[in-house]
């Protein structure tokens, strides 16, 4: 089906924005046919924002609450709000550091992505490459998924490899994930932008797009 609209992207990060900024670059060189209609954190300041504002996106702080590691009510319904107004048709999470649930899912289920740098079912929750580099594997990569009630469980839409290496520090790894994530985070949101993915319980098959 050939959309007419243009496909409508809700950005939350809660970091730097190196994938925000992929995702965006992508847009602006004609590779992803959507637009970025908004960019909210949950950190008044994070550079998110300024990468955003920098780009003329519309970049927004919507403060959190009391918890630290999710939402409260409050601030959960300000999200939703914000980003039902803005009519997006996917949620891109881009370093958002807050576990979303609830009202927040059933509100756009199936519609939320996030990135997580290490191959999923592997090393889920914090610093993933860290836990990688510990752990001792040998191979480790970012991982595209829907976002499910779980934490890092739902199903997954793309995977890159990254080579662990003898000499790396985790500041080492953690940058040649992220260069990783900068590669395969906009191809999967521009697959969904495109239509070209389908779900069937945990699976999801990628058609092939113009050109790949
Ligand atoms: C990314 O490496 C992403 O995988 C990670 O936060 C970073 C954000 O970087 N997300 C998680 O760990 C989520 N569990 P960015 O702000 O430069 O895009």
């Amino acid at each position: 089906m050939i959309r007419t609209k243009p496909f409508r992207l809700g950005i939350l990060g809660s970091g730097k924005g190196s994938n925000m900024v992929a995702i965006a670059d992508a847009i602006a060189a004609g590779q992803i046919p959507a637009e970025i209609v908004v960019v909210i954190s949950d950190v008044e300041g994070a550079g998110i924002l300024e990468r955003a504002r920098e780009r003329n996106l519309s970049a927004e702080f919507i403060p959190p609450g009391k918890f630290r590691t999710k939402l409260d009510d409050d601030a959960e319904q300000a999200f939703v709000k914000r980003l039902t107004e803005a009519q997006v048709d996917l949620i891109v999470l881009a370093g958002f550091m807050r576990i979303l649930k609830g009202e927040f899912l059933r509100a756009f289920a199936n519609r939320v992505v996030n990135i997580h740098p290490s191959l999923l079912p592997a090393f889920p929750g914090l610093e993933a490459w860290k836990q990688a580099l510990d752990y001792g594997v040998k191979v480790t990569g970012c991982t595209v998924h829907f976002v499910d009630q779980g934490i890092d469980s739902g199903p997954i839409l793309g995977q890159e490899t990254v080579p662990v290496l003898a000499d790396d520090t985790a500041a080492t790894l953690h940058e040649r994930v992220q260069q990783a994530e900068r590669r395969l985070y906009p191809q999967v949101v521009r697959a969904l932008a495109e239509g070209r993915v389908t779900v069937k319980g945990r699976q999801t098959v990628c058609r092939a797009g113009a050109g790949e």
